[in-house]
């Protein structure tokens, strides 16, 4: 069997489509299901069959915008400036593709191609020595897509293709064909070249149709089989907003299945939003709609409550994100706890047993080991020991207008409620700030800081108030 890293084999990604029925300004690739633009998923799938230097993505419409946003996997790019048809698009290969003799072609918009499928088109093709290998399946509703017409021996149809149809064109009996081309094919490379050119407009769209070649092929008595996917969901195409949901509520079914196959539990997972990136440990449990999203990575024996949405962060083992937190590019120590409501901004760096309680704030702060800040309060830029208690309704004021400045907390600090701290400021190891004070200046290790002005006590005060206010009542 042909191994992964196979150099003659290629990939080639049609992409340079508008995406017209989306209705929208972006183009069709780069919107996203599972939290990956929909080439990113192809690309995904096929980057584990063979190196990305060796893919080829098509792209034509909004062609920077495209490059840009799947830029990082790696690929290769081919450009195809006027967007003539899917045959059009593989002919802008000729030269990308020269040096392979085989080239499996993917679509942009079939996102929920899994490498396994891809692999067994490259080996079905490879060990049948075909011309072209179509990858077909029968969904349940057949519409709009190309029909396959598959050649019949002594009545039976066979592995070999005649045509594909397109649905605008099908005529008679054609219209009862349910198995339809998923747009996926495996193609000799030198074969192919030597037909594309031979591809005509003749049709309702007036473009150069890919799926033409197959009867140039058989005309030509080359060999073109079929081969049908396992399962049918996986070559669905998007061409409208409605496709587009409901293969984000696949992928994000699959992706719930997977990691409770791995050991974390998950109540009402069709409640849960967790992107394709996302790591969970084992033994985590997932309440109904927490979101996971972007890169981030959860450890094992977590709880994460309801209505949580944790963006690109990475929490270590054993942390309880309890209710309504809001996480972005932030770590979280193993054993910490969070919540409910809290919001950690980017750089928020929460350490090992440390605690973030209700309405906390923390923006590029480091909070350290076994620290908390229970209640109400905001850390931004700042920089805190371990064994710190910042009391309820603390608040760093960290911006001056025009610049933001650095708080450091040592080590064993006391922060009383309600204070202030003006920053750049330093408080000290092991000292204490008296609630309510207004900090403006570096409080020494082990000193006290308090700005209260004097508690003055003024006795029946309260009485008195009332006896005049009452002799004052009009009737
Ligand atoms: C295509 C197939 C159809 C198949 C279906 C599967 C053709 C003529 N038809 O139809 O048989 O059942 O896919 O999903 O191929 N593209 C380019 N350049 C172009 C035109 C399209 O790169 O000039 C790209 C698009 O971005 C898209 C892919 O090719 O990723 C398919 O194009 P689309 O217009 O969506 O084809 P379908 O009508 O879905
Ligand atoms: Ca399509």
């Amino acid at each position: 069997m042909p191994s992964g890293n196979d150099s003659r084999f290629a990939i080639a990604v049609l992409a340079a489509g508008k995406g017209t029925r989306l209705k929208s300004k972006l183009p069709k690739v780069v919107h996203q299901i599972g939290g990956r633009p929909l080439l990113g998923h192809v690309i995904v799938a096929a980057a584990k069959v063979v190196a990305p230097k060796h893919i080829f993505c098509i792209i034509g419409h909004e062609a920077d915008l495209v490059r840009k946003t799947v830029e990082a996997y790696g690929t290769g790019f081919v450009e195809q400036h006027e967007q003539r048809g899917t045959g059009h698009a593989l002919l802008q290969c000729r030269e990308a593709l020269a040096k392979y003799t085989h080239v499996l072609v993917l679509s942009g918009d079939v996102p929920l191609i899994r490498t396994e499928t891809i692999s067994a088109v490259r080996d079905f093709h490879i060990g049948h020595h075909a011309d072209m290998t179509i990858l077909t399946a029968q969904p349940p509703d057949p519409f709009g897509y190309g029909r396959i017409v598959r050649r019949t021996k002594d009545g039976h149809a066979t592995d070999e293709v005649e045509a594909i149809v397109e649905q605008k064109q099908l005529k008679g009996d054609q219209l009862n064909i349910r198995e339809i081309n998923s747009g996926i094919y495996a193609f000799n490379v030198k074969e192919l070249f030597a037909r594309l050119d031979r591809l005509t407009t003749n049709n309702p769209h007036g473009e150069f149709y890919l799926t033409d070649i197959v009867s140039i092929f058989h005309k030509d008595g080359r060999k073109v089989l079929a081969v049908e996917a396992e399962e049918s969901n996986e070559v669905l195409g998007i061409n409208t907003r409605r496709e587009l949901a409901i293969l984000d509520d696949m992928l994000r079914t699959r992706k719930t299945s997977e990691l409770m196959d791995s050991g974390v539990t998950i109540y009402r997972p069709e409640t849960v939003v967790i992107d394709a990136d996302v790591t969970v440990g084992a033994d985590t449990i997932l309440e109904p709609f927490v979101q996971l999203l972007g890169r981030t990575s959860i450890g094992s024996d977590c709880r994460v409550r309801s209505y949580s949405v944790v963006t690109d962060s990475r929490i270590g083992d054993k942390v309880t994100i309890k209710h309504g937190c809001i996480l972005e590019d932030a770590e979280v120590g193993n054993s910490a706890i969070l919540g409910p409501y809290s919001h950690l901004r980017p750089a928020s760096q929460i350490g090992e047993g440390a605690h973030v309680g209700n309405f906390v704030e923390t923006k590029k702060t480091r909070l350290g080991k076994g620290s908390k800040a229970n209640h109400l309060t905001y850390l931004g830029d700042s920089d805190i020991g371990e064994g710190v208690n910042i009391g309820a309704g603390t608040i760093t004021c960290n911006y001056d207008g025009v610049n933001k400045h650095v708080t450091v907390i040592e080590d064993g600090v006391f922060i009383g409620s309600d204070s202030t701290l003006v920053a750049p400021v330093k408080i000290g190891k092991g000292a204490y700030v008296a609630a309510s004070s207004c900090i403006t200046r570096d409080v020494p290790p082990d000193a006290l800081g308090i700005t209260r002005p004097e508690l003055v006590i003024k006795e029946n005060w309260a009485t008195a108030k009332r006896a005049k206010m009452k002799a004052a009542k009009k009737p």
